[in-house]
């Protein structure tokens, strides 16, 4: 493997130890492989979108003191292993439009930051996307379903706070969206298949629960 790659696995690895939001290393694994064949059918620079994959989450606000201690954090990282001037703006600019509250749903002027923002969305949907949702929710001692709360498709801090807030519904709020917000043909199309997973989910939790099945 390319040695700033290895180098900016080891980092990942150590930075994230024992995180606990869904943004362990195995998130960013997920993210660096989705990215790689993202970035093979859409004839993007693969050096780019491993990076930048594997970095994306190390700036973040939850583990820094403020977006641009994170900034920083990663710019020199970058300086530190010689990475071509160029390359490492791109890399940032990447990160910086994927990292933060707000900046989320950024659009991204490059194609590699739009397959790095494509990845990272599909790691929330699918089998794996349902796994990490009802890890968040236990964490936050959410229940998984509760049938007298109405579905919100927007929630407020006070409703998360109040428990207003379920695994099932996190499904409405947000991952049933995801697929409209994809940026590539490819993410699109595993966008839809990991959807229509969820919906198939979604039919056979609801037809459990009434003890239909
Ligand atoms: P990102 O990876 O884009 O930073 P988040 O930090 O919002 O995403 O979420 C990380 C994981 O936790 C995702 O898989 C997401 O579905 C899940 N998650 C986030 N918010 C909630 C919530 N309110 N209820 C259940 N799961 C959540
Ligand atoms: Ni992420």
């Amino acid at each position: 493997m390319n040695t700033v790659l290895e180098a900016a696995t080891s980092y990942v690895k150590e930075e994230l130890a024992g995180e606990g939001s869904g943004h362990d290393w195995w998130h960013i694994y997920r993210v660096e492989q989705l990215a790689i064949t993202l970035a093979t059918e859409e004839g993007a620079d693969l050096f780019i979108c491993r990076l930048a994959a594997l970095l994306h989450d190390v700036a973040d606000e939850k583990l820094n003191e403020s977006e641009e201690a994170g900034m920083k954090k990663v710019a020199d990282w970058l300086a530190l292993h010689a990475v071509d001037p160029e390359q490492a703006q791109h890399v940032l600019s990447i990160i910086q439009g994927m990292s933060f509250k707000g900046g989320g749903g950024q659009i991204m002027p490059t194609l590699e930051g739009k397959i790095v923002q494509d990845a990272d969305r599909l790691d929330a949907l699918g089998a794996v996307g349902i796994a990490r949702t009802f890890q968040y929710s236990g964490n936050r001692g959410q229940l998984i379903y509760d049938p007298d709360l109405p579905v919100r498709v927007t929630m407020t801090k006070e409703e998360y706070r109040n428990g207003r807030s379920t695994a099932i519904n996190h499904f409405y709020e947000k991952l049933l969206k995801l697929k409209e917000h994809m940026n590539t043909d490819y993410g699109k199309k595993l966008a839809e298949e990991r959807h229509a997973y969820m919906e198939t989910f979604l039919k056979t939790f609801y037809a459990e629960w009434d003890g239909k099945k």
